[in-house]
């Protein structure tokens, strides 16, 4: 049976400050005291049993065998004003499944094949600017160069006007939504009033309505248009129908399109953040890396190289971009690993620990791609994209997209840490990256 202790000896509302204020030290402390499972108290004060869980066999129980008797907890409900009452994170059962069939195919398997050469493209003409003794911030690179793929790719823009005033707007409400004080009024309904455009939810109805007002002509555009030969996200979703033959409506297309916006940008953006402290931390992980990308041209060869696919796996691994996959509530009485759990607690498969669990990875503080080339690791061991019915729609596009911007930013370019103090991870939104004072220059 699995070892199991909890921390009820700390007050909740300690619990609950303790995880707010700094989650990976919390989850570091927890998991080394007590293990692969521990028990906390971390809803505020009448919190229910908040039990986290990191040993493989546990996570596959969560995620497939014990599904029936959980409920997905509703932790996606504050970006409701931002992707939609339709979008597909609002969903539950039947609606959400059906939602997900019409998504994931635009995000799997050949459809990529469209896509490559535009994200080599877009990430060539945001880099080409770049001189040699040239110190760069890397976040804000990337995270421009993940919004334009997302426009191009997913929306389907075309450069141009509209392009170029949905870039500002989105970029805009992206940034504004990562800041503490802005972001806190979607966590707190009280905070939502509307008083004029100097307030900050009056700020983001307006920003959000410029925003909308764009979209929906590009859709009302997309459907006059009676060729369907670009190729991109929006146009298989206007083409796509259910199995009851049911297409998408606009709304439902809007909220879609905010959906991968938000979950898609600045997670694939922090990753290559990640990606490019760890790559130049670790003269040895470069120089690999750099003797294999010689070898390989198209997106296709870049896409199957393995050690660069070993080092985005490491860094996803080390400091996942979500540190826990969705909250499961107990419905009906539970086992998992022989240990029973009662309807109302809270089950959260935690990446973060998981992802740093000795008994699967040695040494794991150690940043070490080869462990990816010398195991093959269970979705239960490595699962950055969550697991289960909401598992993360993209994963495969994400992998590959951090993959041909890495690969053609290294092709191009030489760098080297430009960095004076120690680089942590620090909270941005919903995801970690880096410190603001990570840089790398531009050698060659
Ligand atoms: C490195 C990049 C990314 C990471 C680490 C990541 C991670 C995740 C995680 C952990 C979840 C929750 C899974 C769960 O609770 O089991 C999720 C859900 C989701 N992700 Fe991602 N994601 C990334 C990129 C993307 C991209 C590029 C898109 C779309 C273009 C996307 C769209 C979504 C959607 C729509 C969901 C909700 C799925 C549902 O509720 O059914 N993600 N992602």
């Amino acid at each position: 049976m699995t070892k199991f202790l909890d921390l009820y000896s700390l007050p909740p509302l300690l619990q609950t400050l303790q995880l707010v204020a700094d989650p990976i030290t919390f989850l570091d402390r927890c998991a080394r005291r007590f293990g692969d499972t521990f028990s906390t108290r971390v809803l505020g004060w009448n919190s229910p049993p908040v039990v986290f869980f990191s040993a493989p066999a546990a996570i596959a129980e969560i995620f497939t065998t014990q599904a029936d008797c959980l409920a997905l907890g509703r932790v996606t409900h504050p970006f409701r004003p931002l992707v939609g009452e339709l979008s597909l994170i609002m969903q539950e059962g039947k609606p959400h499944q059906r939602q997900r069939q019409l998504l994931m195919p635009s995000l799997h398997g050949d459809r990529m094949k469209f896509y490559g050469s535009t994200i080599c493209t877009l990430t060539r003409t945001e880099i080409a600017h770049w001189q040699p003794g040239m110190a760069l911030s890397i976040r804000p690179i990337v995270s421009a160069i993940s919004l334009q793929v997302i426009l191009r790719v997913v929306f389907g823009l075309a450069p141009g006007q509209r392009y170029e005033h949905l870039k500002q707007h989105l970029s805009e409400l992206l940034e504004a939504i990562t800041a503490p004080l802005y972001s806190s009024q979607f966590f707190f309904p009280q905070l939502q009033c509307n008083l004029g455009r100097w307030s900050p939810w009056g700020r983001f109805l307006d920003k959000r309505e410029q925003i909308d007002r764009l979209i929906a002509a590009e859709i009302g555009d997309r459907r006059q248009c009676s060729e369907m030969t670009r190729g991109d996200v929006l146009e298989l979703l206007l083409t796509a129908q259910d199995e009851s033959g049911e297409a998408m409506s606009d709304t439902e297309l809007r909220d879609q399109l905010m959906t991968l916006l938000l979950l898609g940008h600045e997670t694939t953006a922090s990753a290559l953040t990640w990606a490019f402290y760890w790559i130049h931390q670790q003269p040895p992980v470069e120089a690999r890396l750099r003797q294999e990308l010689e070898q390989a041209e198209t997106p296709e060869a870049i896409a199957q190289l393995p050690w660069l696919d070993a080092v985005c796996k490491e860094t996803l691994r080390i400091y996942p971009i979500a540190l826990i996959a969705q909250p499961r509530v107990v419905r009906k009485p539970v086992q998992i690993e022989g240990r029973l759990y009662k309807p109302g607690e809270v089950l959260v498969p935690c990446i973060y620990t998981a992802h740093r669990r000795a008994a699967t990875y040695p040494n794991p503080d150690q940043f070490r791609p080869e462990r990816f080339l010398q195991k093959k690791m269970s979705p239960y061991e490595f699962f950055p994209f969550g697991g289960g019915s909401r598992s993360c729609i993209g994963a495969a596009f994400s992998l590959y997209e951090m993959k041909l911007v890495l690969a053609t930013i290294l092709q191009t370019y030489r760098l080297a840490p430009a960095h004076t103090t120690p680089v942590r991870p620090m909270r941005r939104g919903i995801t970690f990256v880096p410190s603001d004072n990570f840089r790398l220059r531009v050698v060659a």
